[in-house]
């Protein structure tokens, strides 16, 4: 039998900032006799995530850093191949936190769950994973949408971001999107249901922003900081809220980057500003799942994939996000479903 052949995509160098290429490796590796109670599964998508910047990062976080020569953490896709676990049988599509590498050998403790048939695989890592639950809790529970809401969202045509969006739109809210370039402009206001998109590389930005939100903003679902946070914050409205689920427009926090003070504006507007992380609500990411499907099947929620071919091309993958090349989620493709 000839022995199975397992390329990983490890972190061979800390990066400052933004993770490059070259901060990766790729090595290849037997696939070890599986043991007892493990299940070896066939990556078939890798999730490529803005938070792969924080992972890699020594700089506090929500969770310990990957460490070098390690394989880069990732959520993925793809088929068991082998099992020693009665609960698992050869052919079943699970996601979890497998790593960037054509095989993992794990216990069911690191399967997240299995996926079900009646969508594609690979939304099992977007609007059906973790960008669509980050985007349904986020929004409706820590963000508290109401019909008269203007709900503003940066990384609008992003993963989380069209998804946040249409959410708020099916709720009712009249829906601005933030994003770079006049493509994406496009992409949020044809595809995603934004009533305006505003274009925060532009010279206009400002302009644009209050052309688009002539009445304020009342919800700000903030995915980058940064400049296009300290405009957002000057047009709140009285009783806004601000969901912080992201931050990619800070390049690094160390040293702690300056900007305005809002302290005041938030004193004044009574605004509730929220922290949310996803991971917190890990027990109860079927009841998003389960209502996600349903408007995705209803044709309410759309989405986009930016699928990127071969285990090659996950290294510059990170930085790509970072330059904006991704149009819907970025996944790479490492096997034929
Ligand atoms: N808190 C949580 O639990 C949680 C979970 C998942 C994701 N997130 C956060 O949600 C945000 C979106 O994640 P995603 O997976 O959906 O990624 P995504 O939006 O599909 O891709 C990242 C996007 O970030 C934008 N971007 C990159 N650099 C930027 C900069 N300097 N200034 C402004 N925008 C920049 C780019 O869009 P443009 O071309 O429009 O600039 C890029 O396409 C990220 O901040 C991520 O960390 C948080």
């Amino acid at each position: 039998m000839t022995t199975l052949r397992n390329r990983q995509v490890r972190l061979k160098s800390r990066p400052q900032g933004i993770p490059q290429a070259d901060n990766f490796n790729i090595v290849e590796v037997p696939v070890e006799p599986l043991g007892a109670e493990q299940i070896l599964v066939r990556n078939i998508y890798l999730s490529v995530e803005p938070a792969m910047r924080g992972w890699v990062s020594d700089v506090g976080n929500y969770s310990e850093p990957v460490a070098i020569d390690a394989v880069m953490r990732a959520i993925t896709v793809g088929r068991v191949e082998q099992s020693n676990d009665p609960r698992y049988h050869v052919g079943d599509i699970v996601t979890g936190m497998l790593g960037w590498q054509d095989y993992a050998a794990v216990t069911a403790a690191t399967i997240e769950r299995k996926v079900g048939a009646g969508f594609p695989i690979s939304t099992a890592l977007g609007v059906l994973g973790i960008n669509g639950i980050t985007a349904y809790f986020g929004l409706l529970e820590a963000g508290q949408p109401k019909a008269s809401d203007t709900v503003v969202v940066s990384t609008a045509a992003g993963a989380v971001g069209s998804t946040v969006g249409q959410i708020a739109g099916i709720k009712g809210a009249r829906t601005v999107g933030i994003t770079g370039g006049a493509d994406k402009v496009k992409l949020c206001t044809e595809e995603f249901g934004y009533a305006a998109a505003v274009d925060y590389k532009a010279a206009d930005f400002e302009a644009a922003l209050d052309a688009a939100c002539p009445n304020g903003i009342d919800l700000y679902f903030d995915n980058t900081a940064g400049a296009i946070s300290d405009a957002v914050y000057q047009r709140l409205n009285v009783n806004a809220r601000v969901v912080i689920c992201g931050t990619a427009s800070v390049a690094s926090w160390s040293p702690p980057p300056l900007g305005p003070r809002v302290e005041r504006i938030i004193l004044t507007k009574r605004v509730r500003v929220q922290g949310f992380v996803v991971f917190d609500l890990l027990a109860r990411y079927g009841e998003a799942l389960q209502q996600l499907g349903k408007w995705v099947k209803s044709g309410e929620l759309r989405y986009r994939e930016d699928i990127l071919d071969g285990i090659e091309a996950a290294p510059d993958a990170i930085a790509g996000l970072y330059r904006g090349d991704n149009f819907g989620k970025r996944l790479i493709r490492i096997a034929a479903e």
